[in-house]
């Protein structure tokens, strides 16, 4: 493995992964997780707007949007956002989003359906658009390493709104597993850390109540059958 970037270049790491293809995470269909659980997300079909943390190019924001949830989403990575906005017969305005990063950008659908802030989420607060009452953080908060995602759990509890919503899909794994000699990967690993049900709780109590809705094996991270956990998070 000869990679130019760490992942603690950030915008330029992520940036080489989706132009190289080495994005195991990325799905063409939405996330059964979703699919699954939406009903938890929304349980009273009341929810107009959806936060979307550390979108990529996900499919799901589509899937969203056709709910009829307006979707904001947020990432670091100006190409998996320009991959995901290239399809026939959708145009976008571009304009800076100075509250979010001096090189922060907003780019909005014409149908103002879906906007995308390409930015770091750390930065991100009810300054940029109000409180959400459902957030939406798949395979995201544990590419954060300890510090960020404490951080990135503060932001998203200020931005929910009380009572509001967060489905969020993490990986638990042992880390011996990264020991193995024979493991075939193309990337530095971690990202993604390893996020229990402690972890969770450590970052979401008291001003939330926290419950594993399903875990399910995925086989992106080293091309091992590995635990993800899908938890419903809600603000009291
Ligand atoms: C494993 S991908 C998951 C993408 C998407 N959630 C999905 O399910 O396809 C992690 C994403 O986090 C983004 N990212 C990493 N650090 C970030 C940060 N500090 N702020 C915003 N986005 C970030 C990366 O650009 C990448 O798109």
């Amino acid at each position: 493995m000869d990679l130019p970037y760490t992942p603690d270049d950030g915008a330029l790491y992520w940036d080489h992964a989706y132009q190289t293809g080495r994005t195991r995470w990325h799905r063409e269909q939405v996330h059964a997780i979703l699919v699954n659980h939406y009903d938890k997300l929304n349980p009273d079909g009341k929810v107009r707007k959806v936060l979307v943390t550390m979108c990529g190019m996900s499919e799901d924001m589509n899937w969203l949007a056709d709910r009829g949830l307006q979707v904001v989403g947020v990432d670091l990575s100006l190409q998996a956002l320009t991959s995901f906005m290239s399809r026939d017969g959708w145009k976008w305005t571009e304009c800076p989003a100075p509250k979010l990063g001096p090189d922060a950008k907003l780019f909005t659908r014409d149908d103002g359906k879906i906007k995308l802030y390409c930015g770091d989420v750390l930065n991100f607060s009810s300054d940029l658009e109000g409180n959400f009452s459902a957030i939406y953080d798949c395979s995201s908060i544990h590419n954060l390493a300890k510090s960020s995602r404490e951080r990135m759990a503060h932001i998203l509890k200020e931005v929910l709104t009380p009572h509001g919503r967060i489905l969020l899909d993490a990986v638990e794994y042992d880390l011996k597993m990264l020991e193995l000699d024979d493991l075939n990967i193309d990337a530095p690993v971690p990202p993604p850390y390893s996020i229990t049900l402690e972890d969770m709780r450590n970052l979401f109590e008291p001003e939330c109540s926290i419950d594993l809705v399903e875990t399910h094996i995925e086989t992106i991270l080293c091309k091992r059958e590995t635990n993800f956990k899908c938890y419903l998070i809600v603000k009291e």
